[in-house]
């Protein structure tokens, strides 16, 4: 293993001279302010996906990068229907659990469209009394059932799920509630799952708190007059995604919204 290590010395030596061509380059025809920019840009896209590659080696869970799906239908362009999995960042998730009120904790945990499950592992590490995810790929699906059985984290909850099925058809728990969504779907189904949420809240009136991660939706949730919204504090946004040319990159902003009602 040392031998191996001592022999890519010379190969990062020469990355090294290379990168360093490179920015004199870029200095010279972009200039100095545009190119350390980038350069500060290109560390923190490093930084991000080490931290990304960390909790998945360290937790022995595979949850980091993007999947797409509905690859046979198209670009997105040309499918209305077109989503892909791409996880919430660590930092951002564990950023949003911390300022809901110590009380909500005691409540079940729902993640609408819960991919590999990574959401579900960092819930667990809250007092949830039940932690429950609803994705309707099965591959995706089947990898988090992997995750939660492989996860080496510390963790508060051990009633913790990840169900096959379409999340408009999922039955609303009858506990107190915390529904998350990192914009899982187009405005129609989301529209059929908060119909659903507030049927069931009308039925059993309780606590329920939305969590929306990028808040396109929140119109959506104005519309009921059982929500208010309330402040949230700064969350680091740095999503972490594949770009198309296969570099992660940081810093897509999106923004979160918090509604309750009850
Ligand atoms: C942006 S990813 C978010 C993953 C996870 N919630 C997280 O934040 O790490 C959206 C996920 O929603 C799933 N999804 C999209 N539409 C769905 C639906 N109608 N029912 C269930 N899952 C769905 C996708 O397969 C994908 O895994």
């Amino acid at each position: 293993m040392i031998t191996r290590a001592l022999r890519s010395v010379p190969r990062v030596f020469v990355w090294m001279i290379g990168y360093a061509k490179k920015t004199v380059h870029r200095v010279r025809v972009h200039g100095v302010a545009r190119t350390a920019a980038e350069v500060s840009a290109g560390i923190r896209n490093v930084i991000a996906w080490l931290a990304e590659q960390w909790f998945d080696s360290t937790r022995g869970i595979d949850t980091a990068g993007r999947v797409l799906l509905y690859k046979a239908d198209g670009p997105p362009e040309t499918n209305p229907l077109y989503l892909d999995y791409q996880p919430t960042p660590v930092r951002t998730m564990r950023a949003l659990l911390r300022q809901l009120d110590p009380g909500m904790r005691a409540s079940t945990f729902v993640d609408f469209g819960s991919g590999k499950g990574r959401v579900l592992l960092l819930a667990s590490e809250f007092h949830f009394t039940r932690v429950i995810g609803v994705e309707f790929d099965e591959e995706l699906h089947r990898t988090a059932c992997k995750n939660i059985g492989a996860f080496r984290g510390r963790r508060q909850c051990r009633d913790v799920e990840s169900v096959l099925g379409r999340a408009e058809e999922f039955a609303v728990p009858s506990d107190d509630l915390v529904l998350y969504f990192f914009h899982p779907f187009e405005a129609a189904i989301m529209e059929r799952i908060l119909n659903n949420v507030v049927r069931s809240y009308r039925e059993n009136p309780r606590k329920i708190l939305l969590l929306l991660f990028r808040a396109s939706h929140a119109d959506l949730v104005e519309r009921f007059t059982e929500f208010r919204r309330l402040p949230v504090k700064d969350l680091p946004y740095d999503v972490v995604r594949l770009s198309s040319d296969y570099r992660y990159v940081t810093g897509a902003p999106y923004d979160a919204a918090v509604f309750v009602a009850g």
